[in-house]
This record gives C-alpha cells, structure tokens and sequence, in this order.
C-alpha cells in the first residue's frame, strides 16, 4: 500500500493499521525523520516489508523517484492512500500568492500527481487496484478560518477523485474521497495558539453532533475499508467521516 503524508496524523494512523494487517508498505513524506519512526513501528506492528522515502509530493521527480525505488523494494502498490496535505490560516484580503499555491500544490497537485504515478504503474502492470484520497469537508461547505485556499485545494481533489473514478473504472481502478472533519492531528493545530487550543477545542466539539475530535485511526478504518473488496462496488463516491458535522442545520431550534 502506498501512503503519502505518512510521517504524521491521518497518513500514519493509517500505514500503522495496515501494517497490523500484514500489509506491505511504501510510506512516503517530506519529513525524514518521522517518517522514519512511523516506518519502525509498521515493521513492529506487523507489516510485511516497509519501504519509506522522504520526497515532497509537488516534486515530480522526486515523487517518480520514491514510487519507482518502493516498486522495486516491496512490489508495485495496488492500493494508495493520498494524505499528504497542508493547511496555512489567515484572513484571504492578506494572504499572498505565494500562500495560495504553497496550499494548492501540496494538496490538489502533489495528489493528483501520486494518483498519476499510481495509475501508471497499475496500467503498465495489467493490475487493479483502489486509491483514496483525503478531502476534507471544507470542499463541501464554507468555514471561518479563513481557508479559501484550503477549501478550493479540496474541492478540487474531491471534483478530480469522481473524475478519476470514471476514467479508470473500465481498468478496474477505483477511487474514493474521505471528507474527514475536525480530526486530532499536528495540521488541526497548525494555526491556533498554543494559548488558544483549549477554547478552539470547546468551540469545534460544541458544533460536533458526536461532541469530539476524530483521532486519525477512526479515519484510518474508513480508508481501509474503502481499499478492501467489501467496497468493491464503491468508486467515485465520498465519504464523510465528520461525527456530523455536515448534517447540522444553523437553522436555532
Ligand atoms: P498532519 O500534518 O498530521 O500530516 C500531514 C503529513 O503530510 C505530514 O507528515 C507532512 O509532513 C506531510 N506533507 C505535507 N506536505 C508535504 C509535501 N509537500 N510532500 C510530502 N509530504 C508532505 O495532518 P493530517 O491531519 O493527518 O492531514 C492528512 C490529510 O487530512 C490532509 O490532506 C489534510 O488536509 C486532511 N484533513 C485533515 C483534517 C484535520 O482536522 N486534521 C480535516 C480534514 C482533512
């Protein structure tokens, strides 16, 4: 299974869960040395061989470099899953250009450049195989942190995941977003405070139907299970995984 942004958050939980599953695995991020640590564990927790390579995903060699070398070393990945992604706060009337393509390039370029590089080696080989990327619900409604960038990042890799799924479908290739909510990772904290985490958590868990933050392995099992032949039949579909956030009315009672 390849797993981008897996040095962290979502993309760790979700290499360490299949690594429990006995699942061979070519994790890749720009952050070595986590990325390194997370490898360690895979192996410990049960997975078959590890491959990892740090690499940034807006970086086409780079990226071909780290997929061709994890082909060789543990097989060609019949699975994916697409985590790598950054969010970078501000009000949008300040943000500069640089912060919108810094956003756009890792989330939207950088997956469909590993969806590319999944794609082509499943092509080349004659094999089929599943991909899901991570969205997020920002592609589906408007929030306040200033995250214009972010959200059309996501919007994008939600709009490119149903494409995909068209696309690929008559090669038995499927792919699949999950829109996780607020979910307890480093990104989730990116742009708060230190000081002001505690009451930034009161607020997001007063607008969760579930009254809680994700913890990245519940989004773990979703990817899981969207890559598993129990989802066989499930291409070009997402997957809210948001303790209900998107089916709260503003609507008072
Ligand atoms: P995280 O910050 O814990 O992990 C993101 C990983 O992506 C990090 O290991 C980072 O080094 C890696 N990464 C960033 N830019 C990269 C690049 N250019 N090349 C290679 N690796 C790169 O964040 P988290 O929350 O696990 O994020 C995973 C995905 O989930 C992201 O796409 C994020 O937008 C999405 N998401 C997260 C939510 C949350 O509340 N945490 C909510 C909705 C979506």
């Amino acid at each position: 299974m390849l797993v981008t942004g897996a040095a962290s958050g979502i993309g760790a939980a979700t290499a360490l869960l299949a690594a429990e599953r006995g699942v061979s695995l070519l994790l890749l991020d720009r952050d070595s040395e986590r990325l390194a640590a997370v490898a360690e564990a895979a192996r410990h927790a049960g997975a078959g061989p590890v491959f990892s390579a740090s690499m940034d995903v807006t970086d086409a060699e780079q990226l071909e470099t780290g997929v061709q070398a994890g082909c060789e070393s543990v097989g060609v990945p019949t699975a994916a899953v697409c985590c790598a992604g950054v969010d970078r706060g501000g009000s949008t009337h300040l943000a500069t250009d640089a912060d919108f393509d810094f956003v756009v390039d890792i989330n939207l370029r950088g997956t469909f450049m590993t969806c590319r590089s999944f794609a082509r080696r499943l092509i080349d080989e004659s094999l089929t195989g599943s991909a899901v990327c991570i969205s997020s619900i920002a592609a589906s409604v408007g929030l306040p942190a200033g995250t214009a960038a972010y959200s059309a990042s996501k919007g994008g890799v939600s709009a490119m995941v149903r494409s995909l799924a068209v696309e690929y479908g008559a090669s038995g290739i499927r792919f699949n977003a999950i829109a996780p909510g607020a979910t307890e990772t480093p990104l989730m904290w990116a742009n708060v405070a230190d000081a002001d985490r505690a009451e930034v958590r009161r607020r997001v868990c007063d607008v969760v139907p579930l009254g809680r933050l994700a913890q990245p392995r519940e989004l773990a099992y979703a990817a899981l299970w969207l890559l598993s032949a129990e989802a066989a039949y499930v291409t070009g579909s997402e997957l809210v995984v948001d303790g209900g956030i998107l089916a709260t009315s503003v609507l008072p009672a």
